[in-house]
């Protein structure tokens, strides 16, 4: 059997809980196409600080980039919320983005016919709704220079640096021009450039490579008109590509036309390298509970299987995987409506059918 090293960060809150599921479904659906999966699990976010001083640790970064494969759960949580800037879990993650240079975070928004009940929003407006969020990642202004705190005539004051270069820009839209290419041909290119500096720069920069993909349709619009295009008539979208912190608020938005912030998985690449992370944070609340929703963490292997392992049938396999979860109406709390046909579940039994009908490889029914 081929091997391939996975290396896996749970992190804090429901993170290990809904990484062991992922990691679990992922070694049975690459066991069915020949590749034995083995991991290498590594302390991240708070609770590496509360062992090692620090929310990744060199010997971490260096088993990530050796992998170049890395599975995260979440991190964070109120206790280190007012640690320093470094300390703190975020940290951890935004240098291991860093460090691995994985610049274009993909992120599906992926209606489930079965789930389409459980948005706020209504069913005709979502049904069907399928776009991929191509957030840029290891620029703008979560990493721009000079940032700092002063003060001017005893009043305290923050600086922030958002800063795109062309080459920046045009490496993650080439991205999202190669994913539009294999869907739907549209892509859209979301700033705010009737105000930022940054964002005239994003425009321009997108716009001299656009010749390169005649197949694909570009637009333009501006981000709080997205935001509200989003809610208004999501079907419009096929591929949108954005800036890191437009991309951060859009995709949480898009979230809740799957229903759950909990449903969304993510796939951040650069170079070799691929970090596959759900989008929903460590939800200390109901962390340890047995109740966490482990289908974007779940997806995420998927993704994994897609874009490092080059295994596209695994991928699916997984996907179909979740289907028959929805299907079979097992929902985790974050989703569960009181619709009939559906009942409430927890992480465990949601694991338990995932792994069947990823061993199955067919649609299993309860
Ligand atoms: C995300 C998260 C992170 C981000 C945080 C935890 C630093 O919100 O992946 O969307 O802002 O990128
Ligand atoms: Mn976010």
């Amino acid at each position: 059997m081929k091997k391939v090293n996975v290396v896996t960060l749970p992190g804090d809150g429901i993170g290990p809980e809904v990484t062991s599921v992922a990691v679990e479904v992922l070694k049975e659906a690459c066991r069915h196409e020949g590749v034995e999966i083995s991991v290498s699990e590594h302390l991240f976010g708070g609770i590496s600080y509360e062992k090692h001083g620090v929310p990744v640790t060199d010997e971490t970064l260096e088993s990530c980039k050796k992998s170049k494969i890395v599975l995260l759960g979440a991190v964070g949580g109120p206790q280190w919320d007012n640690l320093s800037a470094d300390k703190r879990p975020e940290a951890g993650l935004l240098k291991l983005r860093k460090e691995l240079g994985v610049y274009a975070n993909l992120r599906p928004i992926q209606v489930y016919p079965s789930l389409a009940g459980a948005s706020t929003i209504k069913e005709d407006v979502i049904a069907e709704t399928d776009i991929l969020i191509v957030r840029e990642l290891t620029g703008g202004v979560y990493f721009g220079e000079p940032r700092y705190t002063s003060e001017e005539n005893g009043d305290p004051y923050s600086v922030d640096t958002m800063k795109y270069s062309r080459s920046e820009v045009q490496r993650v839209s080439r991205v999202a021009f190669e994913a539009a290419q294999k869907r739907d041909g549209r892509l859209c290119s979301v700033d705010k450039a009737n105000v930022l500096e940054s964002s005239r720069m994003w425009r321009k920069s997108i716009l001299e490579i656009a010749g390169d993909y005649p197949d694909v349709e570009l637009s333009h619009m501006l981000v709080d008109n997205c935001a509200m295009q989003i809610i208004r008539d999501p079907k419009q979208f096929d591929v949108m590509v954005t800036g890191n912190l437009f991309g951060d608020i859009l995709s949480d938005a898009a979230s809740m036309l799957t229903g759950s912030l909990g449903m969304l998985p993510s796939a951040s690449l650069g170079g070799e390298n691929g970090l596959y992370e759900p989008v929903h944070g460590s939800a200390p609340d109901i962390a340890g509970q047995g109740i966490a929703n482990p289908l974007a963490a779940v997806a995420s292997a998927a993704l994994l299987c897609r874009y490092s392992l080059n295994l596209e049938s695994a991928a699916q396999n997984i996907e179909n995987a979740i289907q028959t979860v929805l299907k079979n109406g097992l929902r985790t709390a974050d989703l569960y409506t009181e619709e009939p046909g559906t009942t409430l579940s927890n992480t465990q039994e949601i694991a338990h059918l995932l792994l069947k009908a990823v061993s199955e490889r067919e649609m299993v029914s309860f």
